[in-house]
């Protein structure tokens, strides 16, 4: 039987690809045949993941640059379609949030939100998808939203705009590009371990810089979350690469949550009894 994960020969582009998320699906394609131009905004980032990438096996580019320079985002899509002859796959993954309640956020502030998180989106959609168009061959976008996309983040209110503007121009295009068998969803991680989720947003990625979790944030995490542990950034990559193969061919305009049941829970917890509950303290009859 074939293996339907397979996508041999293909080339993609991976926004934000020298750590956490991004490295992890640019990894995970490279394993699946893939050919993968990282972008990231720390050259040694990007040359340490095009390594990995080399090291399966695969052809790489690394190229420093940040998502916020539209013209350097171009350019850089362009060098990498232009190496590997195609472009196949899209990873709109680059993105950023500081934590500030919102009446004390400066203009400036929410600006670079939407531009790191929204406005790069855009830019590289419409080039990449104008590379898979030329090349006839249909393609597949990943946007790498947030489980913020479709719940409140008190504290984080314009990231998570900026994750539900990508879910909608996610719809948006997986029906204006379908005419050419381009194909993009999204999908939603929620607490998951990367060099910026445990701080580590500069310069190179030391996992022995990070700060190990208390036993009492772990528990309080590992009661939050259904599946009992936070993500693992391969997890993320699996997905990825499912969406962007023939396994998930009929699958286009979606969002995809990767965490562990948090969405789908919705504010249940396991209270400190075991039990789960919406609110310590309160009863529900059972
Ligand atoms: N980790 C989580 O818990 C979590 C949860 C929900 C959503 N996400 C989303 O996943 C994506 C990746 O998050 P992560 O936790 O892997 O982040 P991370 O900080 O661990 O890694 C991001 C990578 O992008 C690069 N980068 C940062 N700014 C850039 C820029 N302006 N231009 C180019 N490259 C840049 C960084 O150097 C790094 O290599 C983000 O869009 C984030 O919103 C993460």
């Amino acid at each position: 039987m074939t293996d339907r994960s397979r996508l041999d020969g293909q080339a993609a582009f991976v926004t934000g690809g020298g750590g956490g998320i991004g490295r992890a699906i640019a990894l995970r394609l490279a394993e699946a045949g893939v050919d993968v131009a990282i972008f990231d905004i720390f050259p040694e980032r990007a040359e340490e993941a095009a390594a990995r990438v080399r090291e399966r096996g695969r052809r790489a580019m690394a190229i420093a640059g940040d998502v916020m320079d539209s013209d350097a985002l171009r350019s850089g899509i362009d060098r990498g379609a232009a190496e590997f002859g195609r472009l196949d796959i899209l990873v709109n993954n680059a993105g950023g949030v500081s934590a500030r309640p919102f009446l004390e956020q400066s203009e400036r502030s929410m600006r670079k939100h939407v531009d790191i998180n929204l406005m790069s989106m855009l830019v590289a959609t419409q080039a990449a998808a104008k590379h898979m168009v030329a090349g006839g061959k249909g393609g597949a976008i990943v946007n790498v939203a947030s489980i913020e996309a479709s719940r409140a983040a008190p504290g984080f209110a314009v990231y998570a705009a900026c994750k539900a503007g990508m879910l909608s121009f996610t719809k948006s295009m997986a029906v204006e590009l379908s005419p050419h068998a381009i194909r993009v969803n999204c999908i939603a991680p929620d607490h998951t371990i990367t060099p910026g989720n445990q701080g580590n947003r500069a310069g190179p990625v030391d996992p022995a810089t990070w700060k190990a979790r208390s036993g009492e944030e772990v528990d309080a995490m590992n009661r939050l979350i259904p599946l009992g542990r936070e993500g693992i950034d391969m997890e993320c990559g699996d997905v990825a690469v499912f969406l962007a193969s023939a396994m998930s061919s009929y699958v286009t305009g979606i969002l995809l949550p990767v965490d562990g049941g948090t969405w789908a829970s919705s504010g249940w917890v396991r209270g400190q009894n075991g039990k789960w509950t919406l609110n310590e303290g309160l009863s529900f009859g059972h």
